[in-house]
Parts: C-alpha cells; sequence; structure tokens
C-alpha cells in the first residue's frame, strides 16, 4: 500500500466522520487516534523477548477502508511507494502518523549562545559521534524548524557536547554550562516554566551524554533526552528519553545486500576487550574455527579496511556491549548487511518503539555468550535470509543525510520526538 493511498483513507475516514458528526467530533476521534497509536507503540516497546524469533505478526489498529467512498485523490508526492512491511510494531499507524507528523510537527530552537563556541552548529558530521552533527544540521534544514515559539510543539536546546570536548571542556565543566545555559533560557524566555521542560529536548551522542545534563534536576526528569547511551541501568529513563543510534558516517563501502551466498563465516567480533561481557566472548570463541572472533581490535584506518570487509562476507556480527553499550558496530554490521547480534542487559535499542528488532536482529543476554555458536547455528537458513532480507529494509533507517531525506535516520529520531511531544501547554 503506498503513503498515498494511506492519506487518502485517512481523508475518507475523516469526511465520513465529518457528514456523520460536527468538526468537534472529528478531531475528537483524530485525537484518541494519535493516543491510541502512541499507547500502543509504548506498549510495544515493553515487549521484548530473549528468543530471536521472526515470527509474531503485527495488529492493525485501524479498520480497512478500501470500500467506502471514493473521494479526490490526495498526492502526498513523496515519490516513494514502500509496501507496508512487518518490520513494524504497527506498520499502518507509522504510516498515518508519520504522515502527520510530516505535516505538523514543529520544533523552535533557541537562538542563544555564541555558534563559535558550544551552541547552535555541529562540530563536525564525521567519527563515532557524527550522529549528533547530523541533528544539529538536519534540525535547521529540515520543515520541521518553527520560528515562532508559539507555534512549536517542542522546543530544542542547542547545546552540543561534542563541541565542548573539542574544546577541552572536562566533564565537570561541561555539566556546569550545560546547567548554566538552561538557567539562562529558563530566565529569559517564558516556555520552560509552561511545563517545566516537559516540551524541551536535549540531544548528544558523546559518552557522556545523559550525565551532561545532570545539573538540572528538571532537565533530567521532565524533559527528553535523546543520547547514544540508552542502558537502562544508568541514568536514561526508558520512555521518556530517546535513543539515538550510534552511526559513524561516512561508510567506508557501499551498503550490502542480495549476497547471501558471499556470507560464508557464521559470526564476526573484533574490538576492544574493555567490558566484561568483551572478554568473556574473546575468552571463549579466540581460536573457534566457525566464529571469527578477534581479540585484537582491527584498526579502522588501516588494512585495506579489512575489518568493514568481514562484515560482508558474516552472516551474523556479534554486537557486545563495550565501555558504553551503544556503538558504532550495531550500525556498521545494518550498513553491511551482516545480521546484528545484540549481546547486552538493558539497553534501550534505537527506534524500539517503532521498528520490531526481532525481525532483522538476534537479541541474546549477556549470558547467552556461552552456548553462542550453538544458538546461531539453530537458526535456520531461511530465517537467517529473512532477517537479511529486513536488514536491507532498515538500512534507510540508519543512515544520516544533509539534507536529511524521508524515513532516514533523522525522521526516525523526529518520529520518536512526535511520539513524545506535550499536547497541552498551560
Ligand atoms: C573548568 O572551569 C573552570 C572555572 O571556570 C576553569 O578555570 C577551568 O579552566 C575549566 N577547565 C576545563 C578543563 O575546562
Ligand atoms: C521561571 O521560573 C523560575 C523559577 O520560579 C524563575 O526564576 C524564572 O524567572 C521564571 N522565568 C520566567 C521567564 O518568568
Ligand atoms: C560475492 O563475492 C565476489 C568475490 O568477492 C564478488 O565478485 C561478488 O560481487 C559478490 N556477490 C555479491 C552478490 O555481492
Ligand atoms: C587459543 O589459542 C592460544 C594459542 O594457542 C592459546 O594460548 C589460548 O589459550 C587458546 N584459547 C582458548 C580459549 O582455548
Amino acid at each position: 500500500m503506498t503513503a498515498g493511498k494511506l492519506y487518502q483513507q485517512l481523508q475518507q475516514q475523516q469526511q465520513v466522520q465529518l457528514s456523520m458528526c460536527s468538526l468537534k467530533g472529528s478531531l475528537l476521534t483524530l485525537a484518541i487516534l494519535t493516543l491510541i497509536s502512541f499507547t500502543y507503540l509504548s506498549f510495544n516497546s515493553l515487549h521484548s523477548s530473549p528468543s530471536p524469533s521472526i515470527s509474531a505478526s503485527s495488529v492493525s489498529l485501524l479498520p480497512a477502508t478500501e470500500t467506502t467512498t471514493k473521494t479526490v485523490v490526495v498526492d502526498v508526492g513523496d515519490g516513494e511507494n514502500d509496501e507496508i512491511s512487518d518490520l513494524y510494531h504497527s506498520p499502518r499507524v507509522f504510516k498515518l502518523n508519520y504522515e502527520e507528523m510530516e505535516h505538523n510537527f514543529k520544533i523552535y530552537i533557541y537562538p542563544d549562545g555564541d555558534p563559535n563556541t558550544f551552541y547552535q552548529t555541529p562540530r563536525k558530521l564525521t567519527g563515532k559521534y557524527a550522529s549528533e552533527g547530523y541533528f544539529f544540521q538536519n534540525i535547521r534544514e529540515s520543515r520541521f524548524r518553527t520560528l515562532d515559539p508559539d507555534q512549536a510543539h517542542l522546543f530544542f536546546i542547542p547545546i552540543s557536547c561534542h563541541k565542548m570536548r573539542g574544546k577541552g571542556t572536562s566533564y565537570e565543566n561541561m555539566t556546569v554550562i550545560v546547567e548554566n545555559y538552561v538557567e539562562s533560557l529558563i530566565a529569559k524566555y517564558s516556555y520552560w516554566n509552561r511545563t517545566l521542560g516537559a516540551d524541551h529536548f536535549f540531544v548528544t551522542c558523546h559518552d557522556v551524554g545523559v550525565r551532561a545534563t545532570e545539573g538540572v534536576p528538571f532537565l533530567i526528569k521532565n524533559a527528553i533526552r535523546v543520547v547514544c547511551s540508552p542502558s537502562y541501568d544508568v541514568g536514561f529513563i526508558p520512555h521518556k528519553d530517546v535513543a539515538l543510534p550510534q552511526v559513524l558516517q561516512p561508510f567506508a563501502l557501499p551498503a550490502g545486500g542480495n549476497d547471501v551466498e558471499n556470507r560464508t563465516t557464521l559470526g564476526f567480533w573484533a574490538g576492544h576487550r574493555n567490558s566484561r561481557i568483551r572478554v568473556i566472548l574473546a575468552r571463549v570463541w579466540e581460536n573457534d574455527t566457525e566464529l571469527d572472533i578477534s581479540s585484537n581490535r582491527i584498526n579502522r584506518a588501516t588494512g585495506h579496511l579489512v575489518y568493514q570487509k568481514r562484515f560482508y562476507g558474516t552472516k551474523f556480527c556479534i554486537c557486545p556491549g563495550g565501555s558504553q553499550v551503544n556503538s558504532a558496530r550495531i550500525a556498521d554490521s545494518i550498513h553491511y548487511g551482516c545480521v546484528p547480534v545484540i549481546l547486552s542487559n538493558y539497553y534501550d535499542l534505537p527506534f524500539n518503539d517503532i521498528l520490531d528488532w526481532h525481525k532483522f536482529s538476534v537479541i541474546l543476554k549477556e549470558q547467552d555468550v556461552y552456548q553462542l555458536k550453538q544458538i546461531l547455528k539453530d537458526i535456520p537458513d531461511n530465517q537467517f535470509v529473512s532477517l537479511h532480507k529486513n536488514l536491507i529494509k532498515v538500512q534507510k533507517h540508519f543512515q544520516w543525510n544533509s539534507p536529511p531525506i524521508k524515513n532516514d535516520a533523522f525522521h526516525m529520531v523526529m518520529y520518536d520526538l512526535w511520539l513524545r511531544r506535550h499536547v497541552i501547554k498551560y
């Protein structure tokens, strides 16, 4: 089904309701629909089983209305005719709600702060914190920005931790700088005080991430923090905060796909042994003949892209938590078409409330490391092929662009924010 068709359905539903009841009733229905989709998506994010099964089919909430009325064809003009895929927890709600977001979502960016220091503009669009840079750049290039705060659903606090680190600011000082900046916005503008920050958000991909907000208790408690360190067992608050995917761009080699016959290695991992689970992974599997586990890191910059090329030849890429649970390895695996094996406890996967990760990855607990080979060998070929095919379909969601394009990482983050927007102001 095309986005155009769906939009048309929405229009039809509205029209039917308009003729039956009042405009008020129709708006109420829309509000309820939005509420249902939000509740449903949030509920789904709670739903995670450790089994790598790809079964569970999605439930559609919306009644089929193909047969109702013939009305004006609305061309939403996105030029993309994706079929609705069950990669999403609730595909039809996602399509409809995404369209609504594209048309209506408005963000106000506070203009304060010297862009030559830590504010407003990104440090760079490359390296392991590229996601932060892209967000800062994309939000300005996008249609979501409004210069009228009264139009805004959400308020962006544009201070970059990555840029502070670039200027050698200590972690302690970062917290103080964020605190002073937010306090100055609270004193100068009336918007924060309306909800004590509940319609404000902060974005960082830097490791210090959630910690940089520690100086402002309401920034932690009420505001939405979009961060690359979404571990449930640290400061990240599930359902409120947003997991930002860590993507190391630009990618050294093109995206993988339709290449399962070349994927002859069962599993691959190479990296720093900087966490308990990585030490165990290396210790248990380093000499295995089917799992390609290197206890020494392969330098990305040297060795003729040896590290990246391994992803093309492998079925399953092991993604154990490091010093931070998140790492660019997950996005690398997705890009190169190697099914990620998430090996970590308490981790809020990016877009977990939108995408059904069980359809394109294998999610294991750390204790599964000892049975890793058997678990992967037990996954039938047809299931691997299905995981791989789905993985190729989600590649676009883990890719940043400038300017941003439909369904890319930026728009997925915006959708997560849209789901969390505050609709009532005082
Ligand atoms: C931290 O802030 C203090 C006080 O402003 C300053 O003297 C010091 O140089 C700063 N240190 C770093 C590493 O930014
Ligand atoms: C918001 O509330 C704080 C704390 O009560 C106050 O200090 C600040 O002046 C208020 N901001 C505005 C713009 O009134
Ligand atoms: C498989 O690998 C060979 C040799 O490296 C390469 O020439 C070929 O294009 C690959 N096939 C696919 C579908 O990527
Ligand atoms: C792997 O091989 C090396 C070199 O032979 C040996 O020192 C090490 O103990 C082996 N590791 C395991 C887990 O068997």
